[in-house]
């Protein structure tokens, strides 16, 4: 039995209840806040929704809306020094994951007068932390359950991860309503991205116990709601309501019992190509499920169960491909891309990334994907990915 080390933020979740920010304003104390977002929720008009409630409590606040997609350096950097010369004691981050990551980042180096290079590892010590709330917009990356961040460092072009106990949100807000405009696409991507944290929880060679209890119930919220919202989100509360307790749910399984190659090799593709993770995800999927298959097939078998397939009276092995089948009929119901060459990515691109990957992530693929990989296998993901 592995130790586990175990946290959800405190949280309100119910729709309407961005509304109630000042509650949760109030009860930290603060009194001048930063809100951290991007001009789409800006013009969105989501601001609207939290605006009153501070006004009401008579909390000051200003808004940095510079976002932008993937948590760049650069961006973060310009919120870090908005925020350490803005005296704020409360950072509210309103937007999909790079927002509540730039957010989270800031709130740590700040007050500390670091830049995010010095968080990278070995990071400098964090002595003081800037009280944050995050209300996600999106329903995808699970950030606002999570310690964890994923930045894009400009200095050569990768995504990095940070990872500390100061990163935790002091409060965080789920509320449906934030998503219920979200566009088509961005719905089809961020669910997939859920969808991919659950099963590659499920999947992993870590899995087991809590975390699998997590990515059970964020696998069947996610395939049961995401064609809903994608849909017509707008008309299904519930469906909006499912996927976003999906994303936080599936961030804390996929915590817990780690994620595998479809993440690791994701953020290689994202980095250097023009593509969503949601979207990267959606194509790689189903080549590592096909080439992960063959050391967990029972656990592909409750996957498929999970996302609704038919399984009674296959074999383990022909309900696992049902896994594969379910993954790729998703992606086709929702329009989206399938090959890796859609992005831009040529055959010649493969053994520099491969190279990437193995040099900063060998030890994360051995520990966390259910099987052995090496560089031949990873590069034939990709090839049958393109
Ligand atoms: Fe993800």
């Amino acid at each position: 039995m592995k130790t586990l080390s175990f946290k959800v933020p405190y949280t309100l979740i119910g729709p309407g209840t961005a509304g109630n920010i000042g509650d949760i304003v109030k009860d930290l104390g603060a009194t001048k806040a930063l809100i951290v977002t991007d001009t789409g929720v800006v013009q969105a008009g989501l601001l609207e929704k939290i605006k009153p409630s501070l006004d009401k409590l008579g909390c000051k606040y200003d808004v940095f809306d510079a976002v932008e997609p993937n948590a760049p350096t650069r961006v973060i950097e310009e919120c870090i020094k908005r925020a350490a010369a803005g005296g704020y004691d409360l950072l509210i981050g309103v937007g999909g994951g790079s927002t509540m990551d730039t957010t989270k980042v800031t709130s740590l180096a700040a007050p500390n007068g670091l830049k995010v290079q010095d968080l990278l590892p070995p990071a400098k010590p964090i002595k003081k932390t800037i009280l944050k709330i995050l209300v996600p917009t999106t329903a995808g990356t699970g950030s606002e359950w999570s310690n964890l961040v994923t930045v894009t460092d400009e200095t050569d072009g990768l995504k990095k991860l940070l990872h500390f106990n100061q990163l935790w949100s002091d409060a965080t807000i789920i509320d449906p309503e934030m998503t219920l405009n979200l566009p088509q696409n961005v719905t089809a991507e961020t669910g997939m991205d859920v969808l991919a944290h659950s099963i590659e929880g499920y999947v992993s060679a870590e899995s087991g116990g809590l975390g699998d209890m997590f990515c059970e119930t964020a696998i069947k919220l996610a395939a049961n709601n995401i064609r809903l919202a994608y849909g017509k989100g707008s008309k299904h509360m519930e469906a909006r309501y499912n996927m976003a307790v999906a994303a936080a749910v599936a961030m804390k399984g996929g915590e817990i019992n780690g994620t595998g190659l479809g993440h690791f090799i994701d953020s290689f593709v994202v980095s250097k190509f023009h593509i969503s993770h949601g979207a990267a995800l959606t194509i790689l999927m189903p080549h590592v499920m096909e080439f992960n298959l063959v050391a967990v097939p029972d656990r592909y078998a409750k996957v498929a169960e999970f996302m609704g397939e038919q399984v009674s009276g296959l074999s383990v092995t022909e309900a696992a491909k049902k896994a594969v089948a379910a993954w790729r009929k998703l992606s086709q119901d929702m329009g989206m891309k399938v090959t890796l060459s859609e992005a831009g990515m040529k055959e010649s691109d493969i053994p520099p990334l491969v190279d990437d990957l193995f040099r900063l992530k060998q030890r994360v693929i051995d520990t966390y994907n259910p099987r052995h990989a090496n560089k031949a296998d990873v590069a034939k993901i990709l090839k049958a990915a393109l």
